[in-house]
């Protein structure tokens, strides 16, 4: 399997992202060479995607230590910024220890972080493969249709989202590879849609059948029967299998219960949270309301109201049926713990 879009690339010498916010009208390109453009980035979600601010807050410290020697600064200078990288956005913890595995190596000057950033980018794309083959083993095992199957996700986990492939659609991608795919259920993801802009701009790309929904119709596609199973990511994942993901990914989980149809989460173990045993600790982004009360710079909401806009929610984890990492799946609403078995 191979996949060439590259959401985050080191050139030798600077950062290039994918600018995730002009997609689809326009394929652009950032090319990053300081720490205030990378913060910016990040959080106005040029790059984003759990995985993928994870590897660009990788190569991010390579950036901080460039600037550093280009700007003279202290080490306390240079540990400031590289802090600003990893706090850039709070719910997505792909970042911090992302960020925490490769500053350590500072010291040893940039070849030693950069090897360790690409190693970081190598690893995810690695655990995108597996999970995209353990994740439809057992989608096809547990629908047990003798068709392809048709699937709901939310957000985009696609290879914009990660280092390449994907986590939720690389299991989406997978199947359609097998053959056994008959349609994707694409939400919007309201307020900024990376659903109808992202993951529908790469399942086109692939001739991968999709249609793309309001987010208020997934609920009544669950429950109506039209879909065997939802697949989505994760930004943290806590030690009894709480998900925080993408605003939406709890109706979607409550309704699959409903249904009794597979909630399945996929994420590389990098998105688990050791230090959080349940999700009520998880600190939710919460962005700037006008993206609710608008989009593209046009206001759609009256004067005189406010926006509420948390970007993530927390899906308990016994209402997930399988949670795919590259160590295989676990059945947590059947009391398998990741903290019990990825540690
Ligand atoms: O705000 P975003 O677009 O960064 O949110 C992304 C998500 O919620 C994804 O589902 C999650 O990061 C997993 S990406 C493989």
């Amino acid at each position: 399997m191979k996949h060439e879009l590259h959401a985050v690339e080191w050139t030798g010498s600077a950062l290039l992202l994918i600018d995730q916010t002009a997609l689809p009208q326009a394929f652009e390109r950032l090319e990053i060479r300081d720490v205030d453009a990378l913060v910016d980035a990040i959080a106005r979600l040029a790059v984003r995607g759990a995985p993928a601010i994870g590897a660009a807050g990788a190569y991010g410290v390579a950036i901080a230590l460039l600037q550093s020697g280009r700007e003279g600064w202290t080490g306390d200078e240079l540990a400031a910024a590289v802090a600003r990288i990893r706090a850039a956005r709070p719910t997505a913890i792909n970042l911090a220890v992302c960020v925490d595995r490769v500053a350590p190596l500072i010291g040893q000057g940039l070849d030693a972080v950069l090897n360790e950033a690409h190693a970081v980018v190598r690893e995810d794309l690695e655990a995108n493969y597996v999970m995209a083959r353990a994740g439809a083993d057992w989608l096809l095992k547990r629908v047990a249709a003798d068709r392809p199957l048709r699937v709901l996700t939310h957000c985009n986990t696609g290879a914009l989202a990660t280092a390449g492939w994907g986590t939720a659609l690389g299991v989406v991608r997978e199947l359609h590879r097998r053959g056994l795919l008959e349609m994707v259920y694409v939400d919007e993801t309201r307020p900024l849609l990376q659903g109808a802009r992202l993951t529908a701009w790469e399942l086109a790309h692939e001739g991968i059948p999709h249609r793309v929904q309001v987010d208020g119709a997934a609920a009544s596609v669950i429950v109506s029967g039209s879909v065997d199973a939802a697949v989505v990511g994760a930004d943290r994942i806590t030690m009894n299998g709480d998900t925080a993901n993408k605003i939406g990914t709890l109706g979607i989980a409550l309704a699959c219960d409903y249904a009794d149809i597979p909630f399945m989460v996929a994420a590389p173990t990098t998105t688990l949270d050791v230090a959080a045993v349940t999700g009520e600790s998880i600190h939710i982004e919460m962005r700037d309301e006008a993206e609710v009360l608008g989009y593209g710079g046009l206001r759609s909401v009256g004067q005189g109201t406010r926006g509420h806009n948390p970007a993530f929610d927390v899906t308990p984890g016994r209402l997930v049926s399988a949670l795919v990492s590259e160590r295989g799946v676990l059945e947590v609403a059947s009391g398998e713990l990741p903290g019990e078995r990825w540690q």
